[in-house]
């Protein structure tokens, strides 16, 4: 990378590379904006941003996915506007941290991303991430600021309302462990997750183009179940809030879409902890079947699957060695992750390849989800 950098940029003196991993997330989807609980892993699929000083008052960023360089003065940073470009979310960034009290310094960077954009595998936060790095390029902030700081960038500038586990994952990944995350305490614990089994991701290669607007009804709709609680139970802040063996008297409080919305977030919030538990005593069976619960509420209760998601994780399901299969991420494509035997991984990667080229004449990319470390400085390079 640095080689490349050099081409590009004329020297590479002074070069430092950083590194953002995307995730998976096993189980907990929607929950995170509903200040419930998360699973998800960091994966080895990373956004890796080479930088170094530029000397001249200007920074310049370089994508290698879209061959594409953008320039600005480093002082005109602060008062630009939303471009809807991939600019966005390094420029949100940058923003947030000048907001912040770091001043942008003159620089070049080039962007490699190993995560697909579009495959629900937060290929966003990997470059939000990993741009705050470059951009502090080794001053400090804490890392439950930084995921905060990236988050108001996609909020605020991008302008998607989204959650906070992909940011935060992505800076607090751990090898080998998946990270239950409690989206309101802002804490987390590692997760063993037990031996025998392996996670795959396959990715759909669609991103449905509503999926931006839908997951912003689907935040607002989310709000409306809680006003509507909250004007009977002063209490309940956030969905988070409603046990389940209560929400059935809480359903006359609400109309159709939302109760089913309401329905899916709270048995989903309770569906993690569910998951910890087996996954911690080694219940292999009782993880795969709360993945397909997931699945199942997603689909019906959340509406944010699609037939192509819906293919893969019931043509999953037949496999021999698989214990469960849901859609991960925010839906409406992406991918889905799969829960099977290793020993299996072979003829799963080849029946269900077949089985989706045969039906959307595409071949899917599949991808090991081996929980990866969090971003960093690369320093082996
Ligand atoms: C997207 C958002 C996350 C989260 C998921 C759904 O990935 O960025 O914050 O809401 O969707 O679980």
């Amino acid at each position: 990378m640095t080689e490349d950098f050099r081409k590009l940029f004329g020297s590479s003196e002074g070069v430092r590379v950083y590194r953002a991993p995307g995730r998976v997330n096993l189980i907990g989807e929607h929950t995170d904006y509903n200040l419930g609980f998360v699973l998800p892993v960091a994966l080895n699929l990373a956004t890796y941003i080479a930088t170094a000083p530029s000397g001249d008052g200007m920074l310049r960023i370089y994508s290698e996915d879209r061959r594409e360089m953008r320039q600005w003065p480093v002082t005109g940073i602060a008062s630009l506007g939303r471009a809807r470009h991939w600019t966005d979310y390094p420029v949100g960034v940058a923003q947030q941290l000048i907001g912040a009290g770091f001043a942008i310094e003159p620089a070049n960077l080039l962007i490699r991303s190993r995560v697909p954009e579009g495959s629900g595998l937060s290929s966003s936060a990997a470059l939000e991430v990993s741009s705050a790095l470059a951009f502090l390029n080794g001053r400090a902030l804490p890392p439950l600021e930084l995921a905060r700081l990236c988050q108001r960038a996609e909020v605020q500038f991008v302008g998607m309302p989204c959650g906070i586990m992909d940011q935060y994952i992505s800076i607090f990944g751990r090898e080998r462990t998946a990270v239950e995350i409690d989206c309101r305490s802002l804490e987390h614990r590692d997760v063993q997750l037990p031996a025998g089994v392996t996670f795959l991701a396959v990715n759909t290669m669609v991103k449905h183009a509503l999926a931006r607007s839908a997951y912003q009804e689907r935040v607002q709709e989310c709000l409306a179940a809680v006003i509507r609680i909250r004007a009977q139970f002063p209490l309940v802040e956030s969905l988070r809030d409603v046990p389940p063996d209560q929400f059935r008297s809480l359903e006359r409080l609400l109309p159709g879409v939302i109760l089913r919305r309401a329905r899916h977030v709270v048995t989903e919030t309770a569906r993690v902890g569910q998951f910890v538990a087996a996954s911690e005593q080694g219940a292999l069976d009782g993880m795969g079947a709360l993945m397909v619960e997931s699945h199942r509420s997603l689909q019906h209760d959340y509406e944010v699957s699609c037939a192509e998601l819906d293919f893969l994780v019931d043509r999953a399901l037949e496999i021999e060695g698989v214990f469960g299969s849901r859609m991960t991420g925010g839906g409406f494509g992406g991918s889905t992750v799969t829960m099977l035997r290793p020993d299996a991984v072979p003829h799963f990667r080849r029946q269900i390849s077949e089985a989706y080229e045969g039906k959307f004449g595409v071949v899917p990319a599949i991808y090991p989800c081996e929980p990866s470390a969090g971003a960093g400085e690369v320093k082996d390079f």
